[in-house]
Parts: structure tokens; sequence; C-alpha cells
């Protein structure tokens, strides 16, 4: 099938090339010619695993073209959105501006027939605004939400665990929900289940998914700030109630919480939505969902001062991870970074290093100190303090190695991730996240 993707972002870059690499011909349109000139090279603008591959791929094989030109959707039978939805710079609903912007632009392209699929994230209600627009020019809104974790993205899009769309209750939505499984073919021909629903449960169950991992994360937060005070191991408490099937041990990774382009923008914009609803208190606790993670930060932040003997002013701090979770580069909302801010605030003489992450956050902080080498950084430090889980720190690094380079014994363990008894054994002094 021909499909255009509208915005070329984390979603719609990632789901161009996905849908390229199961057949259909596809265009990618952006406004940024930056993002477009290289996404053509076959180039991700942003370190995904698996994408380079399967970008390549595409663009090689002719079906996979980017344009800064809205005029190439037309032709496509499917009209992916996939643009950003951010935080508004002065609240905490959703900044609406660049969806209204993808459908303006995007509508006098579309032919009668056509299927405009949105994707963003958006507040409940959307699409029933945006329905007559797309239905004035002769084609069909559908809601299909995302539901791709950075890191796995690609695999996510193509092999999802479900797929939804929102469609109205007419003959049009029939089609346009039985184009949507020909464009998802193969998740579908494999059983993958796909769920046809209305406008406003489309648009419900993908802020709904991320309130709920929020809640899980801040759940396990909230026992670990329990545990602190009561001498309990909040790993094996969530080890221990996550055996249990129904609650399930995943998201229950207690440390200094989560971040990212997504979950603490959706909780607020979700909040904000609802209270526009008349329903605020309904997820009024989201509120508290995101104090509970905002907290976590502080309290990494005091534990390495606690650790320090009170005092960072002039300590070499190591800080390993920049980005807000492994195998991503992204540092919109990083825990792991502004924890590593707010210890360069306090005077003390941070190093940060990341496999990945390093120029996105020097382009947001330029006033700390980057360090690409992981033993470089930690050389000659005071302390070392873990705050992204990647492989290259939480499997890799000993504790055996870390005694040969740095001054201090002091270890602190934003994710959980260290194996506490070795690094207590090797003689360091081990400060974990809601643990002894
Ligand atoms: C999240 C959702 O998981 C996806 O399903 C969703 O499609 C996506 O948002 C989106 O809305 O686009 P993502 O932002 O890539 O995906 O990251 P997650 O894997 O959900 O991790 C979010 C944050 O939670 C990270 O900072 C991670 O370190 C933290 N986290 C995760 C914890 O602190 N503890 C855990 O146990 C798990």
């Amino acid at each position: 099938m021909r499909l255009s993707v509208i915005g070329c972002g984390y979603l719609g870059a990632v789901h161009a090339a996905a849908m390229a690499s199961i057949g259909h011909e596809v265009v990618g349109i952006d406004l940024d010619p930056r993002k477009i000139d290289a996404l053509s090279r076959g180039e991700a603008p942003f370190f995904e695993p698996g994408l380079p591959e399967i970008l390549t791929e595409g663009v090689e094989s002719g079906r996979l073209s980017f344009t800064t030109d809205i005029a190439a959707a037309e032709g496509a039978a499917v009209h992916f959105v996939g643009v950003g939805t951010p935080q508004q710079q002065d609240g905490h609903a959703a900044d609406m501006s660049h969806v209204n912007a993808a459908f303006e632009s995007l509508l006098p392209h579309v032919r009668p027939g056509d299927i405009v699929a949105g994707k963003s994230t958006v507040p409940v209600g959307t699409a029933a605004v945006l329905a007559p627009l797309v239905e004035a020019v002769g084609a069909t809104l559908a809601w299909n939400p995302e539901f791709l974790r950075e890191g796995w993205a690609v695999q996510d899009t193509i092999d999802p665990d479900r797929l939804v769309a929102g469609v109205p209750a007419t003959a049009d939505g029939e089609r346009a929900a039985a184009v949507l499984r020909e464009v998802y073919h193969p998740a579908v021909a494999k059983g993958t289940p796909f769920m046809i629903t209305d406008y406003a449960t489309a648009e419900l169950v993908k802020v709904a998914a991320n309130a709920f991992l929020a809640t899980k994360i801040s759940f396990i937060n909230a026992m670990a700030e329990i545990a602190e005070v009561t001498g309990a191991d909040v790993t094996q408490l969530a080890d221990a109630i996550g055996h249990d099937v129904r609650i399930g041990r995943r998201f229950l990774g207690a440390g200094i919480g989560f971040g990212g382009g997504c979950l603490p923008k959706d909780i607020r914009a979700f909040a904000a939505r609802a209270e526009e609803l008349g329903r605020g208190e309904s997820v009024n606790f989201l509120r508290e969902v995101d104090a509970i993670n905002l907290r976590r930060r502080d309290r990494a932040v005091q534990l390495v001062i606690d650790a320090l003997g009170g005092r960072v002013f002039g300590k070499k701090v190591a800080v390993l991870g920049a980005a807000f979770k492994p195998f991503s580069d992204d540092v919109r909302d990083s825990p792991a970074l502004d924890v590593a801010v707010r210890l360069n605030g306090l005077g003390a003489n941070v190093v940060v290093t990341d496999p990945q992450a390093i120029d996105n956050a020097r382009r947001l902080h330029p006033q700390l100190t980057y360090e690409p080498s992981r033993d470089e950084s930690i050389r000659d430090a005071d302390a070392v303090v873990m705050v992204t889980e990647w492989d290259e720190y939480r499997r890799d690094l000993t504790p055996e190695h870390a005694s040969s380079l740095t001054a201090g014994r002091v270890v602190v363990d934003g994710r959980n991730g260290f194996d506490a008894a070795a690094w207590r054994a090797a003689g360091w002094s081990y400060f974990g996240m809601g643990r002894p």
C-alpha cells in the first residue's frame, strides 16, 4: 500500500521505516530539513537499535522516501499523523499546535476515500473535533495509538502486543478498520489482538496505559520511601510481590524514577484533561504519582551528600548515565541528568558519562563536564553514582575494576542495578534506593 507519515520524530521515523520494511511504499514528511536529509541518507537522527538497518534497506529499495513537501502525501491510501504533543510551556496540558498544523497542511492533499490515522498521543476528545474536518474532504479519520518503547521501537512497531483503532460507527469506519488491518498485515496474520473501538476509547487506551505504568513505578518508589525508614529492602519486596502474577515484576524497578518524552508529560496532560472534563478527582492520584517520582531525584542527591559525609562541594562525582533509560540517547526529562545537574549546582566536580546521550545532554546542559570513557569518568572520583542502568555499568563494571581507578570507595546506585553484596565485599560503601 502507499502510505504517508506526517512527522518524522521518534514515532514517525520509526513508523515510516517499519511500514516500508513490511512491504509498503512510504513517504515520511517533516518540516525539519536536517531531519529529512539524514533520513533520506538512511541515517537515524537519534539512537534506536535496528532503525539504521531498516532505514537504509527501505531507502535503497526505493520503497521509503522522505521530504519536507507535504504535497508528497497525495496518492497515499493512509496518512499517519505522528507529530509531537509536548507539555505546554506554561502549564501541564498538551501543546496541540503541531497536531493542528499537521492536519491543516495535510488535508488539502487528502483525497476522497483516503484514511487519516492519528497516532499522536492526544487529549481525549481530539479525534471527535478533527473528524468533521477529515470527512469534509471525503476521507475517514481513525485513531490508532502507538505503544512503542524507545530502545525497542522497531520491534514494538512491527510486532506490537496489541493494535487499537478508534473509528466512527459507520460503514466508512468499518472500511477504515479493514484498511488498517491490511496495513498491519504481518501482525494481524500472527494473531496479534486488533481492537476496534470508538475514538474516545482509543485515545484513552494510550494515556491509560502510560498512566498505569507510571503509577506502577511510583508505587514501588513509594514503597522504597517506606523501606528507607524501616530498614527493609525494596528490591526483595518487589521480587516477592512480583511473583504474584496479578502484580508482575516488570515496572517494579525502584530507583530515581521515570522520565523521558512520554510518561511525565502524558500523566500531566491526562490530569489536565480530566480537570477540563470536570473529572479531575478521578485521576488526582496522578499528581501524587508525579510527586513521588520527582522526590526520588531529591533522595538520590541527598544520598550522595550523605555518602560523602554531608558535603559534595569540591568532590569529584562520576555520574554514570545521562539518558532517561538505557538503549536510548534521549535526555528529555531525564532523572539521570537532573541528578547530575543538581550535584553540579551544589559545587561537586561532576563528570557525566553515557554511551549514547552525551551530545544531547551537552546541548541541554553545557555547564556539565562530559567524558565518553566510563573508566576516565570514574578515575580519581570520590563517589560513583549510577543513574542509567546501561549494561556497561550495571553488568560490566566490577567493584574490583572500579577500585583500581577511583579515589574513594563510595557507590550510589540510583537504579538498584549493582550487586550490593559484591560491592560491599570489595570494600565499598554501597547506597541503593530503598535498600538498607
Ligand atoms: C513509554 C511506554 O512504556 C510505551 O509503552 C509508550 O509507547 C511510550 O512511553 C510512549 O508513550 O511513546 P518509554 O518512554 O520509551 O515508553 O520508556 P519506558 O520503558 O516506559 O521507561 C520510562 C521510564 O521509566 C524510564 O525513565 C525508566 O528508567 C523508568 N522505569 C521503568 C523505572 O524507573 N522503573 C521501572 O521498573 C521501569
